[in-house]
């Protein structure tokens, strides 16, 4: 037994000794550590020894196993600052070192928190048709609902999609039901531009389809993603919305962080900020993706990433997030 362990240990170092990468060492790890790992195979025949053996072995295993284990990490350390020395070493000149747009960060952070919850991250074209951007959600032709978003139509009968909506009807369509997606992504709406109205910004769709679902899921799960993307209790509402994809709908909405619900021209002055509007998927959306409304129903949700963006980091003028201006974003340097 302690010659096994020992040869264990030993291999260990050796093959420490090739890697170059931290990719690398992970494999490594993974083989001599890792749930597999002869050592845990090892250790969970603990339980079968005689209590003599047991006495004998017990902690020699658990021992060799952490000392396995610290022999990794800290090979894993001082190979990171190993990589940081070198790469420190051949910056000798002064350059700018980039940073993530806030939009990029804030959408990393919602899509990496609905992940936890079980939701799968999907995409849809930005050019898109009539059918899914209108149609397939509800609103027909001639509906008076179009008018709720000014659209970019292109020569060709398509459109730029005025909301990530429209990739619901295509994860259902591709997916079936049970379904949980979310859809981070640019729209685009033909809008006279000022502080809060940009004609290119960004949202996240989210939905989930199940049997039984109730709005509690839905603000359950707007809850804890606020708390987790602000750290803290947001104040938050819930008013009564229309929208013709769901039925009842309503609007989220949040006390602006910018000016502390006192009134800002991001705010117009109301003290609210439009977050989330959202509501029970429509059996007709449902019906058009191909699921039937009789087993299945879900919740939707339009996320205004950049919007959330802006509360989170304090910024008055949306225009600046298209303007490409570095030394403006700079200032968002998050991480
Ligand atoms: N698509 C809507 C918009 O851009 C936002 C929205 C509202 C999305 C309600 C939803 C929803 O999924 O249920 O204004």
């Amino acid at each position: 037994m302690e010659e096994e362990l020992n040869s264990l240990k030993e291999n260990l170092e050796k093959e420490l000794k090739n890697c170059e990468k931290e990719a690398d060492v992970l494999n490594v790890k993974s083989k001599y550590v890792g749930k597999k790992s002869r050592i845990m195979e090892i250790l969970s025949s603990l339980k079968d020894m005689t209590v003599e053996d047991k006495r004998k072995y017990g902690s020699l295993i658990n021992n060799t196993k952490k000392e396995m284990e610290n022999i990794v990490n800290n090979f894993l350390e001082s190979l990171n600052t190993q990589l940081k020395i070198d790469f420190d070493d051949t910056l000798d000149f002064d350059v700018n070192v980039g940073s993530m747009h806030p939009v990029t960060i804030v959408a990393k952070e919602v899509t990496d928190i609905l992940k936890k919850m079980g939701f799968t991250i999907v995409s849809g074209p930005e050019m898109d048709n009539e059918f899914y951007n209108f149609e397939a959600l509800n609103i027909p032709k001639d509906h008076p609902a179009r008018d709720m978003q000014d659209t970019f139509y292109l020569d060709n009968s398509m459109l730029l999609r005025t909301h990530t909506s429209g990739v619901q009807v295509r994860a259902m369509e591709k997916y079936g039901a049970p379904l949980r997606i979310c859809v981070p992504g640019r729209v685009f709406r033909n809008e006279d531009l000022d502080a809060s109205h940009e004609n290119t910004f960004f949202q996240l769709e989210g939905m989930v389809i199940d049997e039984n679902i109730s709005i509690e899921n839905l603000i359950g799960v707007m809850q804890e993603l606020l708390r987790e993307v602000f750290h803290q209790d947001v104040l938050v509402r819930l008013r009564p919305g229309f929208f013709p994809f769901t039925e009842p709908s309503y609007e989220l909405d949040c006390s602006c962080l910018i000016c502390g619900g006192k009134g800002c021209p991001t705010c117009k002055n109301s003290g609210w900020i439009e977050l989330i509007p959202g509501g029970m998927v429509h059996p007709n959306v449902l019906r058009a993706g191909g699921i039937d409304p009789e087993k299945y129903n879900g919740f939707a949700f339009g996320l205004g990433l950049t919007r959330l963006a802006m509360m989170k980091y304090k910024i008055n003028d949306i225009r600046v997030l298209n303007s490409g201006d570095i030394r403006y974003l700079e200032n968002f340097k998050i991480n």
